[in-house]
């Protein structure tokens, strides 16, 4: 570093034996006022990334480097007109180690009790909460920080150190830099997103699925999605992404519960309704559900609390031409099985007709997703949330059974049950669909009154 007359002149520091360095960010531009420690350009060999800081303080006259340059021990980088301050050391030093060194997280995140910086002024140092206008509790709505991710991201060091301060987990973010490098405008923008958003954003970015041309492999056609189609996506999506999915499978023996459906079905029709498997699996689930309350709850907005329903609103999924929608039969702990087959072929012909009102699609408390009028042996429905579970039925099929010494035919009803793993674990999963399977198995327990 020289000075001349007011002007300061900051080189590149010594790079040991590395020759024609690659500078892949200029932080800094004439006009700036700057700091001592002021990134003024990241360099990177194919070993290691590192920031040159500026080793005195003043207002930027000129860079003698571009982006994408190559620079060697001793070039000029910068003239500033200095302010008076200056580092002890010159000329400059190579701002932090290397990348695949970065120190341990503990050292490299901002002590709890450390005093808060002077606000620097315009242009200056980077302080990320005023740049950002960031309040200091955003930063629990961030996901934590995986350090193996972290270190292994392609930013310089004091992109890293940026994110540290502000809590971001740089393996989240998008780099749109030389060679996808994550930059300060990057860690700011998910920053941005994230306070946007709220906590979903802040969750780790999906990688979008590639657009691909497809018309280069063969003739397409275009079909817009049903206007469900594009409420129920995104819904669906959000409910798969945040939501810690498991499902327990069972098989439920309905021999016997088809015998007694076959001997009544014909006198229900008579009195016009149609008694189907369905209206008896969503008595054997009004049952398993007062068993079981914990599935008729869902998560507060906080996620600290469960909030434990006194009411039993059941859903059913109903395919319609327009897409699926999920009718919801009310106050279903107070209907018999006769009650319940009603209301539901009143809503599946509602729905189908595109006939629901909103607020027959509201309130749910659990879901049955049927598909045994269509087929299938198992699924892995998808939770309707903020319900914490969601019961998926394949069809029925014959199969033996191995009791009393021998192979008997038995119907067998597949179960898929999917639950939010956060609020029930696996071994009361396991209790709820061995309920529900004994529920269905004792028929006639599913035909008393209900008062
Ligand atoms: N195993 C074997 N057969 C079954 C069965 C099962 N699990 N469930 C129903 N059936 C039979 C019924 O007994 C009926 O036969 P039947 O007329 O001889 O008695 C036939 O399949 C058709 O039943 P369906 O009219 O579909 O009545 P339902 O009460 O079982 O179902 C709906 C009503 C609305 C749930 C259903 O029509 C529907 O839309 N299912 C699709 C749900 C869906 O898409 N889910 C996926 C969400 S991702």
């Amino acid at each position: 570093m020289n000075a001349a007359g007011g002007l300061v002149q900051v080189r590149v520091p010594d790079l040991g034996n590395f020759k024609d360095v690659a500078v892949i960010d200029v932080m800094v531009k004439p006009g700036d006022s700057i700091a001592v420690d002021t990134p003024l350009v990241t360099l990177e060999s194919d070993k290691a990334a590192m920031d040159v800081p500026s080793t005195a303080s003043g207002v930027v006259e000129r860079i003698h480097t571009t982006k994408g340059g190559k620079v060697n021990t001793g070039d000029l980088l910068a003239t500033l007109k200095a302010d008076g301050a200056q580092a002890d050391a010159a000329p400059a030093r190579a701002g932090a180690a290397p990348q695949g060194a970065s120190p341990p997280p503990a050292a490299a995140a901002p002590a709890p009790s450390a005093p808060a910086r002077p606000a620097a002024p315009p242009g200056a140092t980077l302080t990320p909460r005023s740049l950002l206008g960031v309040p200091t509790s955003y930063r629990s709505d961030l996901a934590p920080i995986d350090e193996p991710g972290f270190s292994r991201a392609h930013a310089g060091p004091s992109v890293r150190k940026f994110a540290r301060e502000l809590g971001v987990d740089l393996s989240r973010v998008t780099g749109q830099g030389f060679k996808g490098r994550i930059t300060h405008d990057d860690v700011k923008a998910f920053v941005k997103s994230a306070l946007a958003g709220g906590t979903d954003t802040a969750r780790p970015a999906l990688p979008a699925v590639p657009a691909v041309d497809f018309t280069q492999f063969g003739p397409t056609a275009i079909e817009p999605l049903s206007r469900i189609q594009r409420i129920s996506g995104p819904r669906l999506l959000q409910s798969w992404v945040s939501v810690p999915h498991v499902t327990q499978f069972d098989l439920a023996d309905i021999t016997d519960l088809e015998q007694l459906r076959a001997g009544l079905k014909d006198k229900a029709l008579a009195s016009g309704v149609k008694l189907t498997p369905l209206a008896f699996i969503m008595r054997a689930c009004v049952k398993a559900l007062q068993e079981f309350p914990r599935f008729n709850a869902s998560l507060d907005a906080g996620g600290a609390n469960l909030i434990v329903r006194k009411y039993l609103h059941l859903g059913f999924a109903a395919d319609t031409p327009n897409g699926l929608v999920v009718p919801v039969v009310r106050d279903a702990g107070r209907k018999d099985v006769y009650e319940l087959a009603r209301q539901l072929a009143q809503l599946s012909e509602k729905a189908r007709a595109g006939k629901l009102a909103p607020t027959e699609m509201q309130g749910g408390c659990f879901t049955i997703s049927s598909l045994g009028g269509i087929g299938g042996t198992a699924f892995t429905p998808i939770i309707n949330a903020p319900e914490v579970a969601i019961l998926g039925v394949s069809r029925a099929s014959l199969q033996p059974v191995y009791r009393g010494g021998g192979f008997v035919p038995r119907l067998m009803l597949p179960l898929s049950l999917s639950y939010d793993h956060r609020v029930i674990d696996g071994a009361m999963a396991a209790r709820f669909t061995t309920y529900l399977a004994q529920a269905l198995a004792e028929a006639r327990g599913l035909l008393e009154a209900v008062l």
